[in-house]
C-alpha cells in the first residue's frame, strides 16, 4: 500500500492509521515489529509520532539517536529505536534485542537496513521516500498474517 503525505501530518496520521489497525493484533509475548527505511529527513520520526499517537501514548515523541532506544508507556508500550548509530546486528542483540521482542509492545526501528539480519519474518515494512520539499511516499507491506 502506497500512502501519498504531503504534510508532517500527513505523515503522523499514516502513522496513527497503522497503529490503530494492527493495536489489535498485539499478543502479549510478541512485539508488533515495524522497521523502517528512508533517507534523513524523510519523515521517519513524524511516522513514529503518529505511531505513538494510535497507541494512546502522550510523550512528545523525539529521535533516540543518541540513546538507539526511548521506551514510552501507553496502553501497548511503544519502543522507539533509531539504528543509524548502530555498526551491526549484534549491537542490537547486546541491548536486549530478543527481550524487546517478546515484551508484547511495537517495536518502531527507523535505519532497520542497519540491522537487517535482526527482524523477524512477520515485520511490517515502511519506506518513506522523498517525492519533493513537503511530499512523500510511504510504502507500508504488511506480512501475511497481519493484512
Ligand atoms: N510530508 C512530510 N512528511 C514528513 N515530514 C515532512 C513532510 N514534509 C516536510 N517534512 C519535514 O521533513 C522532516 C522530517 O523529519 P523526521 O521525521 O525527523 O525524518 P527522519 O526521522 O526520517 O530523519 C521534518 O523537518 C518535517 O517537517
Ligand atoms: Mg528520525
Amino acid at each position: 500500500m502506497t500512502i501519498y503525505s504531503v504534510s508532517d501530518r500527513d505523515t503522523e496520521a499514516a502513522g496513527k492509521a497503522l497503529a490503530e489497525k494492527l493495536l489489535a493484533r498485539i499478543k502479549p509475548d510478541n512485539s508488533l515489529v515495524i522497521a523502517m527505511s528512508g533517507d534523513l529527513g524523510a519523515g521517519k520520526t513524524a511516522f513514529v509520532r503518529g505511531l505513538a499517537a494510535g497507541l494512546g501514548v502522550n510523550t512528545r515523541v523525539t529521535s533516540p539517536t543518541f540513546t538507539i532506544v526511548n521506551e514510552y508507556p501507553g496502553s501497548v508500550p511503544l519502543f522507539h529505536f533509531d539504528l543509524y548509530r548502530l555498526s551491526d546486528a549484534e549491537e542490537l542483540f547486546d541491548l536486549g534485542w530478543d527481550d524487546y521482542l517478546q515484551r508484547g509492545g511495537v517495536i518502531a526501528a527507523e535505519w532497520s537496513e542497519n540491522a537487517e539480519d535482526a527482524f523477524p519474518g512477520d515485520t511490517v515494512r515502511v519506506r518513506i521516500d522523498k517525492t519533493g520539499e513537503n511530499s512523500r511516499h510511504i510504502h507500508i507491506v504488511l506480512p501475511p498474517g497481519l493484512e
